[in-house]
Parts: C-alpha cells; structure tokens; sequence
C-alpha cells in the first residue's frame, strides 16, 4: 500500500496539474475531490464475495493481521452484495475511524477509570483495531469509508474513481457521501477550501482532501513512483490546534546578546508532530498574551509549523501560576540585562565576555551555510572554550590536533578531523566568510549580494555606508550594520588574525583589480568612519527588520535522516537563506528536528531533550509560508 504526496497551496495544486497533464499528453484532466478521513487505513481481501482477511497498513509492505478485529466493525460488510456476480476475489482499501462523539466518550471513560486517554480520534482508532481481543474491539463504536478497488478492472465494470465509490456503495460498503467530479483543476481550489472551511461541522475528522484523477485507465498510464501513485494529491489542512500546560518559562542567550524567552510545554501532538517548546519571542509577546507559568494554553503551529502559543485558558487557573520576570542578569555570565529604547528585546550587555555570546559566535561561524567546519558543534565549542584553548572564533586557526586531543571524549582520530576540517574552512568563499561574521542583519544572502558586488573582504570593508547601499536589495539598516561592525576595534583584530592563518578573503569568479596597498583600505576606512561616527553612541546599528526576509532568524534546526523533495544541501541552503541555523547535532536549544525517512540517533536524542520533531512536509511548508 502506498502513500499519497502532499500539497500544500493552491501553487503546488497547479504543479500536481501540471505533471499529471504533462505525462499524460492531456489539455484537460477530470478529477475526483474526496475527503482524506483521519483514520487508519486498511485493506479488505474478499473472496467469493465473503471477508477473509483484514490488513492494517503496516510499513506499506507488510501490515498486521487484524481479520478478527475487523470483522466486528459494523459497517464493513461480512458478505458482499454481488448481484449474481462472483468476484473470485476482491480487495478493497479505505479508512477505519472513530467518530468524534464517541471519542470523546471512550477517553471520559477512560479518565474515570485512571487509564490514559487516547490523544485524538486517530490514535483511538489505531489502538482499538490493534486490540489483541476482538471483543474490546467490537465494544468500541468503529466506522468505516472505503474508497479504492485496486484490481476492479479485471472483474467489475468500472472505468472511472466515480464508478468506484459508487460501485462500492452497492457492494455494500459505507462510501464517504462527500466526494465530488471536478472538471479540470480550476475546480480543485475550491472544493478544497470549502471542505477546509467545513470540516469542523463533519462528525469525523479529516486531515484534507485527497484529489485523484477520475480516468482508471489513466491511473495504469501514470503509475506511481517507490512511494507514492502519481494519480493522486492529498491536500492537507492547516495544523489544529492543541491544549497543554506551560511547564516552564526559559530564556536562552543568542549570539547579538538576544534574550528569549521559550515556553517548555508538556509535549502534545499537533498533526503528526510532537510539539515541546513555544517561542514566547520577547517580554510583550508574554504580557499580551498573558502566559504565566503553569497555565493551561493553547498551542497550534504558526505558518503551520513554528508552535506558538495562541490564548491562555484563563477558566483553568488553579491559582498557583507564577508570573515569568525577565532577569536582570544574563544567565550566562552574569552581566546586565538592558532593554534599550524602542527595542522589544532584551540583551545581555555581556558583549564578548558573554560565553554564550562567544560560544554561539563560534557555533555560527562553523555552521554550515558559513565557514561549515565539521565536527566544530556546541558540545566541541563549549569544551574548547573551556580549556582555554580558543576564546574567540580568530583563535581557531591556531588549534593544533595535539592541543585537540587533550579535549575530553576526544581521541587522535576526531583531534585530526576537527582540525582538518578548520583547515578546509580556510577555503570558503568570501558570501560565506561575510555571513560567519556573525555581522547583525548580514544573512548568507546579504554575503552573497555583498561577495558579488565587492569580490574582496577588504572592499566591503572599506566601503562607505553609500557604497553599501548602492548594491541591489541592500538597505541603509544592513548598511549601517556593516560600517559599524568593521569599526570596531576587535573586527580589525579578527580580521587580521584570520589574513594571517591565510583565510581566503575574496569571492571567486568576481574581478577585482586590487590596487597595490588596498589591503591598508580597512585601517584608512576604520579611521575614516571613527571620524564619521564619533559620538554617534551605540555602534551596533538599529534594531528593526531586517530588509532581506530573515523569518527563521534565531531559529536552528538539526536534519536527520533522508529527504525526498530536496537534497539535504538544498534544505540547508533554504533554511539559511531565511536566516536560519542548521546545526549538526540535536542540544537542547535545537529548534526543530526534521525527520526524514529512517532517521538516526538525532531523533531519538530530540524525544529525550522534548525538542519539536517535524517532517519534511513541515519543513515545506514552513519554508514556503517564509517567503519562497
Ligand atoms: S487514496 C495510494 N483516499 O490517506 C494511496 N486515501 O496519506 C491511495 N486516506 O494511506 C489512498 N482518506 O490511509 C485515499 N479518500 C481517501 C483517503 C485516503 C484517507 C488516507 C489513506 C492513505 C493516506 C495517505
């Protein structure tokens, strides 16, 4: 049994379109709108007209044995009404649910009698088809819709998905009442929205709308690919929402200083993923929202895929709630915490005395849009600065495998990689070197764009606030940022310390006809912008967005398994183009892990950290809803 590939937007319809005509030599193709019933699927083998044998799913190869389980769902026929026919054999596919008012009594059931409640409709239907005893099972008020007849065409006269269902509702089966013909995809949009708009009055749950080309025939022209047929779309909806509780409120130190404020929730399940954190962004976002902690809340997934926290539900105060303060001191190193004028965040003042602010300083610059040093995560970072070995990101460089292999749980053989691997780094391009900076507002975008224009670090450096602004998608904010980042006295040590280990400086491809004495450009700008600014105050430059979209800023993900859409270089080249951070290893300031298919260790060490686990099909959606 197959799966269906999903799509999100009325955009990846078009696509879906767009390939089915495309293969099919077709200007116009007739489709099927069918409700997608947030069950668990199954297959029934009938033979001579009688049920033999029930499956579950399973992992599309091999599903479980549930005939016994089956049998006692009332609505799927023991017998089929064949009108005369004999059907030597038949299979048939659909969907096993739990109606929504009696999920809701089994789990007040359930409650009374201390046991777990089921978390949705799904997982209740899944557990009481997978009862080992059938009367359990036949005690439980399960429903079915069946909607295919893979092998109809040999014995039943049937040419089109219409036919189907309409055939399977005279065999005797419970057919899903909703389905609809919609010529051409310009109907598609709105068959959709209009059951998005409508599935809450539905008895059931549905999770989207699965469109499937009407033309059997067509069906065996298109085929399928290892995973999924290419007849068929599911739309999905946007995610629901969930209650839970705020265990906690944490504040975590970013590399500009950012304090944020994160909810820990107690982990609920919101379409398919687990969700255990909640962004709270700064402390408005938690007095207008009133969050407290211990307070019942209600989670759903922002752009359908960041939790946030959208009401309290104040009726379920028990009045031992603690108000959340922002402290006063950073957490890390102790240094105050200021919120400056017109800013909504707050920051630790620690600046590069601040080991986290050091430490993510690091981080980002190995990361893997930047400089990607391998091996160089938070656990290797925080035991380099540890041992004193490195106190900035200039000192990396001058690590030697010997001083390496003295770090805790670091043999010769990892020592030797690290360093390699910091060596290699030395050869990245200059878009890259321009966004390990770690520079506020500089993006891997706003490198690239500044790479191209510049070709050399010494010219971006030496370049006026004017000259910054006249390259293309550049804005006076980003501008601002650069001229007051090269001005400072620790960015001429930095830079000169990373010249010295033999950096590469320059963005290959673009032609640059260095003056002789051009590298002094970067004292004479330092001198020239010092005159400039004197007295201007604080030199890290404005706080307000970005101009290129940065809508993944501070967020960081860990990617862990395969990916099917892209290829992990794109996925990571997406998520960091939207200001994002991909991260090797899984800690417990990890955003998002996005799981693909057989994920690793990287999965099981989110579920023991609560961090949110997604699936590609998050990540889609999330890089689609973050511009592009
Ligand atoms: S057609 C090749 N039609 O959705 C699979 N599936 O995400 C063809 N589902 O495994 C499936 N309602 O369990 C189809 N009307 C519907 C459906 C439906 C629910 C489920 C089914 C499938 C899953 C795919």
């Amino acid at each position: 049994m197959l799966s269906l590939a999903n799509a999100f937007g009325a955009e990846e319809l078009l696509d879906f379109d767009r390939r089915v005509r495309s293969l099919a030599g077709l200007e116009r193709v007739t489709y099927t709108g069918e409700l997608k019933i947030d069950g668990l699927s199954i297959a029934l083998l009938y033979r001579h007209g009688v049920l033999e044998r029930a499956a579950t799913r399973g992992d599309g190869e091999t599903g479980e044995d549930v005939t016994a389980q089956v049998r006692t769902v009332r609505s799927v026929p023991l017998r089929l009404r064949a009108a005369g026919r004999d059907l030597a054999e038949l299979e048939v596919r659909g969907e096993v649910f739990f109606p929504i008012a009696d999920f809701e009594r089994l789990n007040r059931e359930r409650a009374q009698r201390g046991e777990t409640p089921f978390a949705n409709p799904r997982n209740a239907a899944a557990g009481t088809v997978r009862q080992l005893d059938p009367a359990v099972t036949a005690a439980r008020p399960l429903d079915s819709f069946l909607y295919a007849l893979p092998e109809a065409r040999a014995q039943l006269p049937v040419a089109s998905q219409e036919q189907v269902l309409v055939t399977l509702r005279e065999l005797g089966f419970k057919v899903n009442p909703h389905f609809a013909v919609l010529e051409g995809i310009e109907a598609v949009p709105d068959y959709c929205r209009h059951w998005d708009a409508r599935r809450h009055e539905l008895p059931y749950e549905i999770d989207g709308v699965v469109i499937k080309v009407n033309d059997l025939g067509l069906h065996e022209r298109l085929g399928a690919t290892s995973k999924s047929p290419r007849w068929a779309v599911a739309y999905k909806f946007a995610a629901a929402e969930q209650e839970t509780r705020v265990l906690d409120i944490m504040v975590t130190v970013g590399r500009t200083g950012i304090i944020t404020p994160t909810a820990v929730l107690e982990p609920v399940e919101i379409s398919g993923s687990t969700v255990g954190r909640a962004v709270l962004h700064n402390e408005d976002v938690i007095r207008e929202k009133g969050v407290r902690i211990g307070d019942a809340v209600v989670v759903r997934k922002a752009g359908e895929v960041i939790p946030e926290v959208v009401r309290v539900l104040e009726e379920r105060r028990r009045g031992d709630e603690r108000q959340f303060v922002m402290p006063e001191r950073c957490p890390v190193c102790g240094a105050g915490v200021v919120r400056e004028q017109g800013e909504a965040a707050h920051r630790c003042t620690g600046g590069l005395t601040c080991p986290a602010q050091v430490a993510e300083g690091i981080l980002h610059f190995g990361s893997r849009g930047a400089m990607d040093i391998d091996g160089l995560g938070p656990s290797t970072v925080a035991a380099l600065l540890e041992a004193e070995l490195i106190g900035g990101v200039g000192d990396l460089y001058d690590l030697t495998v010997e001083a390496a292999e003295g770090l805790p749980r670091f043999a010769r053989k990892s020592a030797e990689n690290l360093v390699a691997a910091i060596e290699r780094s030395k050869q990245q391009p200059l878009r890259r070197l321009l966004f390990a900076l770690g520079i506020r507002h500089v993006g891997e975008r706003a490198g690239l764009l500044l790479a191209r224009h510049f070709g050399t670090l010494e010219r971006v450096a030496g370049a006026t606030e004017a000259e910054l602004t006249a390259v293309h998608e550049i804005g006076p904010k980003i501008a601002a940022s650069i001229a007051a980042w090269f001005t400072r006295p620790q960015a001429g040590e930095l830079v000169e310390k990373l010249r010295a280990a033999g950096v590469n400086f320059a963005e290959p491809g673009v032609a640059v006809g260095m003056a002789a004495g051009e590298q002094d450009v970067l004292a004479v700008a330092a001198e020239r912008r010092q005159a400039a600014t004197e007295g201007a105050g604080d030199q890290s430059g404005p706080d307000e967005a970005p101009e290129i979209a940065e809508q993944l800023s501070g967020i960081t993900f860990v990617l862990t398994g395969t990916l099917t859409s892209w290829t992990r270089e794109e996925a990571e080249e997406r998520i960091v183009a939207r200001g994002g951070r991909v991260s090797g290893s899984v800690s417990r300031k990890t955003s998002y892990v996005v799981a693909g298919e057989n994920p690793g260790s990287k999965l099981t060490r989110a579920r023991e950290l609560g961090v949110t686990v997604i699936d590609e099909d998050d990540l889609r959606r999330l890089l689609l809803s973050s511009g592009g």
